[in-house]
């Protein structure tokens, strides 16, 4: 066999957590069920990410384009929010988990907000696993506002047009600190990236599974790190190149 095996854990899992919506309706049920029995996966996969010793988990919770949806949908999936935010962060905390909320959060009611700055700043210090959630979050959003955050310092004598190169535009990004996603998961059947974290995702391997969301459990995410593992990461170079560097 020639193929080699990536040999480090993920150090980043990025999830796109999608399907709650049909996982309710195949039961009978609101929408509305759906999110909550989401929330209890994602407990599953936060508890599950930490004990392997992942290094960044980011979940997509909640994206820019999502505050299209009826407006009921969108009241209760905030109150499901605020609720998992007061319940959940002090566990965490105590597990040892960072919380950061990437996104646009101007969208979001000031109890929320308050919220999740009180969370971030009691677990900042806490060394075990970054847990990003981001909400009201879309890939070109954050592309943009690094755009205009560059721009900013380009305008104020900073910084000069010609030094914009890769390595700044990714330091003016929501996920800056944290190495781009080794394995980006996306349950629910579809296959695309619905505008997650576009810039980051460049060079990740992409796995994507019907099982909707809710029965993503911890079995079914040791099966999509199996397979992480059994991928050959070449990134531009030839399968050749990158066995002779794995056997130096
Ligand atoms: C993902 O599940 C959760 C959010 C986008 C908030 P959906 O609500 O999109 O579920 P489906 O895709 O309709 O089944
Ligand atoms: C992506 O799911 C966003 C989240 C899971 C938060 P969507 O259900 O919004 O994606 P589309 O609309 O099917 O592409
Ligand atoms: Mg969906």
């Amino acid at each position: 066999m020639t193929e080699t095996h990536a040999s480090a854990p993920p150090a980043h899992i990025a999830i796109i957590m999608d399907g709650n919506g049909r996982w309710a309706k195949s039961r009978g049920m609101i929408r509305h069920a759906g999110h909550k029995a989401g929330l209890d996966t994602a407990r599953e996969i936060i508890e599950h990410c930490t004990a392997l010793g992942v290094g960044a988990l980011t979940l997509f919770t909640f994206s820019s384009e999502n505050w299209q949806r009826p407006e009921g949908e969108v009241t209760r999936l905030m109150e499901l929010f605020l609720g998992a935010l007061n319940k959940e962060a002090r566990e965490l905390h105590e597990n040892g988990v960072r919380l950061r909320f990437i996104g646009d959060r101007s969208g979001f009611s000031a109890k929320l907000q308050s919220g999740m700055a009180e969370t971030e700043a009691l677990t900042s210090g806490n060394p075990r696993m970054l847990l990003n959630i981001a909400v009201g979050y879309g890939g070109r959003w954050d592309i943009a506002a690094a755009a205009r955050r560059l721009a900013g310092d380009v305008a104020a004598g900073r910084l000069k047009a010609e030094q914009v190169d890769e390595s700044r535009l990714a330091a003016a990004l929501s996920l800056a600190d944290v190495p781009d996603p080794d394995l980006f998961i996306r349950t629910g059947g579809e296959r695309r990236i619905s505008n997650f974290l576009l810039w980051n995702l460049a060079y990740t391997e992409l796995y994507f599974t019907d099982v909707l969301w809710p029965d993503f459990r911890e079995t079914a995410l040791d099966e999509a790190i199996a397979w992480f593992y059994s991928r050959q990461r070449r990134f531009g170079k030839t399968g050749e190149q990158v066995e002779e560097r794995e056997h130096a």
